[in-house]
């Protein structure tokens, strides 16, 4: 199956750069750590941090409300050890969640509302992609690599029942 091109991967490549760009000039001289959510953002994640010029703490979380190519509208899976880790991990921290889309936006909801427990310094949201029509919850993304229009999009990390993720650049489904 031939998946039709919608962001091209020297077109991901520069934004992701200039992501990166602004992350390391807004967190100059601290260490922020970035939360990705797995299992979408492990390509996006490995480029936007080796784009940095700042020191960074890592770690993913998994996580998703999706099946097929509907939101289920409830999380389905959340496994990130024990809120306590969270706590260690996190408390008085500059964190950053990094997602690879974000669509009706409970996913990226729910992990904030959890992590905010967890006491961080800052927590803000960086994602690669948004699907504005599609959101249910209104959420401030800080750092937004594109918005796309309504299409299952695959590639770069982001998959169609499991297919796909090894796209090098982001393609979408025909209906
Ligand atoms: P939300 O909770 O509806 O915002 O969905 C977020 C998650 O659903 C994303 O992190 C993706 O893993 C997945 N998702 C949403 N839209 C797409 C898509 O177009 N392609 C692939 N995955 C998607
Ligand atoms: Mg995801």
């Amino acid at each position: 199956m031939k998946i039709p091109v919608l962001l091209s991967k020297s077109v991901i490549k520069i934004r992701v750069k200039k992501l990166a760009r602004q992350i390391s000039r807004d967190y100059r001289n601290k260490k922020p750590v970035f939360i990705g959510i797995l299992n979408g953002s492990f390509i996006f994640m490995a480029d936007l941090i080796r784009n940095l010029s700042i020191l960074v703490e890592i770690n993913f979380i998994r996580l998703s409300s999706y099946k097929g190519k509907q939101s289920s509208g409830k999380i389905l899976g959340f496994s990130c050890g024990r809120e306590k880790d969270f706590k260690r991990i996190l408390q008085g921290k500059d964190v950053i969640i990094v997602d690879d889309i974000i669509d009706t936006g409970l996913t990226t909801d729910f992990l904030a509302r959890k992590l905010k427990k967890a006491s961080p310094k800052s927590l803000k949201v960086c994602a690669l992609l948004s699907k504005p029509e599609k959101r249910i919850i209104p959420l401030k993304i800080d750092y937004l690599g594109f918005s796309v229009p309504n299409k299952f999009v695959v590639g770069y990390g982001l998959d169609y029942k499991g297919n796909y993720r090894q796209l090098n650049y982001i393609g979408y489904i025909r209906k």
